[in-house]
C-alpha cells in the first residue's frame, strides 16, 4: 500500500504559484487570510504535520512542538529567526532553515532610504505640508543633517551591513563598523570600513545604522547608556529587531534633544509601536519593510519552499537543504530514532 502523503503547514497566507510547488511532494494546509495565532493554536497547528513554513510572527520552542511528533522541519522565510527557539529544535531533531542572501540587497537600499528620510526629515516635512502650514518657503524650516561627508556607523557587519557600507561609498561617508568579529582585512577595504569598539562605534558616528542580528546577547544593546554617548545631532536607525533598543530610552532621548532623530522600521512589540515614540515628531516609522519589495518577497518565499522540500528529502536538493542554521539537529534527529525522511538521507 502507498503510503500517505506527508503534510506541511503554511503558517500565512504567501504566493500561491511559489508555494503550490509544494504540492508536488506534500498535502499543504495554509490559511486564506493573514493570521495572529495564539501559542496553543500554533502547537495544535503543529500537532500533525511534518514540515512547517513559518514567517517571523510565528513563535516556535517547546512548548509548541512538546505534542509535534512527526514535525522534522521549519523553514523560516526571513533570515533573522530570533521567533524560533533554535536550541529546542535541534534537541528535538527537527531541521530549521532560514533565507539569507536573496533579501541583502533590497534591506541594504531601505536601510539607507530610511536613513536619508531620518536624516533630511523627509517624512516629517511632508506631514507638515499636507497639514497646510506651508505658508512661506523659509530659509531655516526643516533643517536636516547631511549624509555625504559624514559619519556612518554600522553596528553589524554582516552581508546586509556590508551593502549599506558600498552605497555609503557613493556618498562620500566614512564609515565605522563593529561586529562580533572583526572581518578580513580585504573585505573591509572592500567596504572602506574601519573597525572600532562598540563605544567609539557610538561616540564618532553622526548617523548610526543598526544590522545586528537579535539575541539575548544584543538585546537593549541601545539603552540609555549608549545612547548617552551619541552625539545630539546623530540619527539612529534600526532595520534589524525591535529588541535592540530600549524604546522608551529612546523616546526619553529624542524628546530631550539628546539625538537627532531615529528611523525605525522594527519593534520590540510590533505590530503594536511604544506610544511615547509615536507621540514624537524626530521619528519616522515604517512597519518592519525592509526587505519588501515584490521580487525579494518572492524570492525569500521561493527560497523558504526550496530548503523545507530539501529538508524533508524531496527534489533536487534532497537532504541538503541550502540554509540550515542547526546541523546539530542532524545528529539529534539520528539519536532520537526520528530522522525519517529528512536531510539524514545524504
Ligand atoms: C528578515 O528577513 O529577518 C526580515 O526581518 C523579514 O523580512
Amino acid at each position: 500500500m502507498a503510503e500517505p502523503r506527508r503534510r506541511v503547514w503554511v503558517s500565512q497566507p504567501l504566493f500561491d504559484d511559489i508555494v503550490g510547488r509544494l504540492a508536488v511532494h506534500f498535502d499543504v494546509g495554509t490559511p486564506s487570510r493573514v493570521m495572529e495565532y495564539t501559542p496553543v493554536q500554533i502547537a495544535d497547528a503543529l500537532r500533525d504535520v511534518d514540515g512547517v513554513l513559518a514567517t517571523l510572527n510565528e513563535r516556535i520552542g517547546a512548548e509548541e512542538i512538546a505534542g509535534a511528533a512527526k514535525l522534522r522541519a521549519i523553514a523560516n522565510v526571513g533570515v533573522g529567526y530570533n521567533n524560533l527557539d533554535i536550541d529546542s529544535l535541534t534537541q528535538a531533531g527537527i531541521l530549521a532553515t532560514n533565507t539569507p542572501d536573496v533579501l541583502t540587497e533590497t534591506t541594504a537600499d531601505f536601510g539607507f532610504a530610511l536613513l536619508m528620510a531620518t536624516a533630511r526629515r523627509i517624512t516629517e516635512s511632508e506631514r507638515w505640508l499636507r497639514e497646510g502650514r506651508w505658508t512661506q518657503w523659509s530659509f531655516d524650516s526643516m533643517l536636516g543633517a547631511d549624509l555625504h561627508g559624514s559619519t556612518l556607523g554600522i553596528l553589524g557587519m554582516g552581508r546586509i551591513g556590508q551593502g549599506i557600507a558600498h552605497r555609503a561609498s557613493g556618498f562620500n561617508m566614512r564609515v565605522l563598523y563593529h561586529n562580533r568579529s572583526r572581518l578580513p582585512t580585504d573585505t573591509e577595504h572592500a567596504c572602506r570600513a574601519e573597525y572600532v569598539d562598540l563605544d567609539r562605534l557610538l561616540v564618532q558616528s553622526d548617523h548610526l545604522l543598526l544590522v545586528l542580528p537579535y539575541s539575548p546577547q544584543s538585546h537593549h544593546i541601545i539603552d540609555a547608556a549608549a545612547l548617552a554617548k551619541m552625539k545630539p545631532t546623530a540619527t539612529l536607525v534600526n532595520i534589524a529587531r525591535g529588541g535592540l533598543i530600549d524604546e522608551l530610552a529612546l523616546a526619553q532621548a529624542l524628546a530631550a534633544g539628546r539625538l537627532a532623530a531615529a528611523g525605525l522600521d522594527v519593534f520590540e512589540g510590533e505590530p503594536a509601536v511604544c506610544p511615547e515614540l509615536l507621540a514624537l515628531r524626530n521619528v519616522v516609522l515604517t512597519p518592519h519593510i525592509a526587505s519588501g519589495s515584490l521580487a525579494t518577497r518572492r524570492a525569500m518565499v521561493s527560497l523558504a519552499v526550496d530548503n523545507l522540500i530539501a529538508a524533508l528529502g524531496e527534489g533536487p536538493a534532497a537532504g541538503n537543504p541550502p540554509n540550515l542554521i542547526n546541523g546539530d539537529a542532524l545528529r539529534a534527529a539520528v539519536l532520537i530514532g526520528n530522522a525519517g525522511k529528512t536531510a539524514i538521507k545524504r
